[in-house]
C-alpha cells in the first residue's frame, strides 16, 4: 500500500509545527488515512530539542481537541530529505534555511503550508490576522513573542491548510 511521508518545519518545533503535526494527525484519522500518510515535525534551529511544545500552543490546541503533550523539539537532519516525501514549511525563513541544508536533489521536497490552503480555496482561515498590517498569507504566523490569539490564528492557519493539503493527497493515494 502507497503511503506519504509529511514533516512539517517551523523554527523552534515548538508552536508551530507540532501544532500543524497534531491538526495533520486529527484530520487523517477522521479521514481514515492514518496509516497512508505518516506525519512528523521538526526545527530548523537546536534550541528546544527535547522539549515539550510551548505551553500555550499546547492549551490552544486542547481546547479545539488536539493532543500535542507527547511530542518533543527536534531538528531537522540531511537524512529527512531522503526519509520524506514532502517537507512543508511554514514560512520564507524556514524555507531559506531548508534550502541551505538540503541535498540538491531533494529540493522540490520543500514547500510552504500555506499554499495548500490557497489550493483549496481557503486562504481567507487567518481571519483578523489578515487585517494586521505586515500579515502575509503565504507563511504561518510565528506566535513566539505575541498574545494568544496568534496561537488561535496558527490554528486556523493549520486547520485550513491541513484540509487542502489531505486533497491535495488524496489522488496519490490510490494505488
Ligand atoms: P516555532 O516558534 O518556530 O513556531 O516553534 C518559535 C519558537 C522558538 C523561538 C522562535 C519561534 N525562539 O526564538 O526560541
Amino acid at each position: 500500500m502507497k503511503t506519504v511521508a509529511i514533516c512539517f518545519v517551523c523554527l523552534g518545533n515548538i508552536c508551530r509545527s507540532p501544532t500543524a503535526e497534531g491538526v495533520m494527525r486529527h484530520q487523517l484519522a477522521e479521514a481514515k488515512l492514518a496509516d497512508r500518510i505518516i506525519v512528523d515535525s521538526a526545527g530548523t534551529g537546536d534550541w528546544h530539542i527535547g522539549e515539550a511544545p510551548d505551553e500555550r500552543a499546547q492549551r490552544a490546541a486542547k481546547n479545539r481537541g488536539y493532543d500535542l503533550s507527547t511530542f518533543r523539539g527536534r531538528q531537522i537532519t540531511i537524512a529527512d530529505f531522503e526519509r520524506f516525501d514532502l517537507i512543508v514549511a511554514m514560512d520564507d525563513k524556514n524555507v531559506a534555511a531548508l534550502r541551505q541544508i538540503c541535498p540538491p536533489a531533494q529540493r522540490d521536497k520543500i514547500r510552504l503550508l500555506m499554499e495548500f490552503a490557497m489550493d483549496a480555496g481557503m486562504s481567507e482561515a487567518s481571519g483578523a490576522a489578515q487585517r494586521a498590517p505586515d500579515f502575509d498569507p503565504r507563511e504561518v504566523v510565528d506566535p513566539y513573542f505575541g498574545g494568544g490569539e496568534g496561537f488561535e490564528i496558527v490554528l486556523n492557519q493549520c486547520e485550513a491548510a491541513c484540509r487542502g493539503l489531505i486533497a491535495a493527497l488524496r489522488p496519490q493515494l490510490t494505488l
